[in-house]
C-alpha cells in the first residue's frame, strides 16, 4: 500500500444515518433530518420546472465552463466572469484552493472548531496546519490567527458565519484583519450561510474583493437555495487568483442539471427572502425555547443552532434519534457537550419542541 502517508488512517467522511435506516431501526413511520443545514422548504419551484425540461439531455457532457450560470452569477455580483470558480459544491472549491496553494512546505491557518473540510483537504496536501481556538463567544480569534500566520502561510480560512456555531464576524473586524494579513497568504472567507445572515454590520465581501487581491469568497447553492443534492458552489476572487486555481478543476465538475437548477434558482429572489424570514422566525422560536430551559445557545446568523447542554452530545443525539429526529452531536464538531440543530419548518420545529419537553428532563438537561 503506497497511499500518501498523510491519508493513511484518515477516517473517511461519516455521513449521518439515512432516514430509511432510522425508521427501520427504531420502528418509526416518520423521521425528520435536522442535521445537515439543508433548506426545509426545498428549492424554488422554478428549479423543478427547469430541470424537468433538461431531463432528456443526459447523453451530452455538461458545458465545462458553466457559461449560462457563470454569466448569471457574474451579472448578479457585478464581477467579470473570469473571477468565478464553479465547484461541485463549495466543498470542491475548498479542495481546489488546497490543491493549488498548499504543499508540505507551506502552512494554513484556521479556527477551531470550524468547518471540517479545510483541515481535511489541507491534511491531504500534507500542509502544516495551525488551528486557533475560537473565542468564548464562538467568534474567530482574529488576533490569534494573525499571530499564527508567517511567511510559509498560504491560506487562512475564515468561516463567516462559522459552522458549527453559527457565529458571524462584523465588517470592521474583517477589514482590520485583511489589512494585516500579508499578501503572500490568501484569505478564504466561506460564506455558505450568506443568505441567512441578518446582522447589519456583516462584511460586504464583494466590495472587499475589489480592494484586497488576496481575498476569496465562497458561496453555495446547497443551503438557502435548496440545491444540496445537485452540488453547486462557487468561489469569487480577483482574476489572478481565480485563473491560478482553474487548471485544477476537472473538466466537467458540475453536471448539467446542477447548472440549470442554479441558474433557475437565481431567478427567484422572492423564494430566498421568504426562506430567510421563515428561518429567522423559527430560529428565534427555538432559541427562546432552549434559553428558556437555561441552556446556552450560540448567537446564530445561519439556519442552525448550536446548543450547550452539559451532557455528552452523542447521548442527546441518541435520545432524539429514537424519537425520530436526526440532529448532529457536537462530539464530532469540537463541542462535546453540545447539540447542533438545523432549523426545520414550523411544523417540524413544533414537533421537535414537543419531543424536547419529554427528552430533556430525562437527561438531566
Ligand atoms: C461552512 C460550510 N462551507 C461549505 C460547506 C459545503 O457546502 P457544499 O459543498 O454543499 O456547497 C458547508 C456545508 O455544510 C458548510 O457548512
Amino acid at each position: 500500500m503506497f497511499a500518501k502517508q498523510q491519508i493513511q488512517g484518515l477516517p473517511p467522511y461519516a455521513p449521518g444515518k439515512p432516514i430509511e435506516e432510522v425508521k427501520q431501526d427504531y420502528g418509526l413511520t416518520k423521521v425528520v433530518k435536522m442535521a445537515s443545514n439543508e433548506n426545509p422548504y426545498g428549492a424554488s419551484p422554478l428549479v423543478a420546472k427547469a430541470i424537468t425540461h433538461a431531463a432528456s439531455a443526459t447523453s451530452i457532457y455538461p458545458d465545462g465552463y458553466g457559461t449560462v450560470l457563470r454569466d448569471k452569477l457574474a451579472a448578479k455580483h457585478a464581477l467579470d466572469k473570469q473571477q468565478l470558480i464553479l465547484g461541485n459544491g463549495s466543498d470542491e472549491v475548498i479542495q481546489f484552493f488546497c490543491r493549488s496553494f498548499l504543499t508540505p512546505e507551506t502552512s494554513t491557518v484556521m479556527a477551531t472548531p470550524t468547518f471540517s473540510q479545510y483541515k481535511l483537504n489541507a491534511t491531504i496536501e500534507g500542509a502544516i496546519i495551525r488551528e486557533v481556538a475560537v473565542k468564548e463567544d464562538g467568534s474567530h480569534d482574529l488576533e490569534g490567527m494573525l499571530a499564527a500566520i508567517d511567511e510559509t502561510t498560504r491560506i487562512v480560512w475564515v468561516c463567516n458565519p462559522n459552522n458549527p456555531n453559527g457565529v458571524a464576524l462584523d465588517e470592521a473586524s474583517m477589514i482590520d484583519f485583511l489589512q494585516r494579513v500579508p499578501e503572500s497568504c490568501i484569505v478564504v472567507c466561506d460564506e455558505a450561510y450568506f443568505e441567512y445572515v441578518a446582522r447589519e454590520d456583516y462584511p460586504k465581501s464583494l466590495d472587499l474583493l475589489k480592494e484586497y487581491p488576496n481575498f476569496v469568497v465562497l458561496r453555495t447553492f446547497s443551503k438557502a437555495y435548496g440545491l444540496a443534492a445537485l452540488r453547486v458552489g462557487y468561489g469569487m476572487a480577483q482574476k489572478e487568483i481565480a485563473q491560478a486555481v482553474d487548471p485544477v478543476r476537472p473538466p466537467f465538475n458540475n453536471n448539467t442539471l446542477g447548472h440549470i437548477a442554479a441558474a433557475a434558482a437565481l431567478e427567484d429572489e422572492t423564494f430566498i427572502n421568504e426562506c430567510k424570514e421563515k428561518n429567522r422566525q423559527e430560529r428565534e422560536r427555538l432559541r427562546v425555547y432552549f434559553e428558556g430551559r437555561g441552556l446556552f445557545v450560540y448567537p446564530s446568523e445561519t439556519n442552525f443552532l448550536l446548543i450547550e447542554t452539559g451532557v455528552l452530545g452523542n447521548k442527546i443525539f441518541q435520545a432524539y434519534l429514537e424519537k425520530g429526529f436526526i440532529l448532529r452531536s457536537g462530539e464530532a464538531l469540537g463541542y462535546p457537550t453540545a447539540i447542533r440543530i438545523s432549523i426545520g419548518s414550523e411544523e417540524e420545529n413544533g414537533e421537535l419542541l414537543q419531543v424536547s419537553n419529554e427528552i430533556l428532563p430525562g437527561l438531566g438537561v
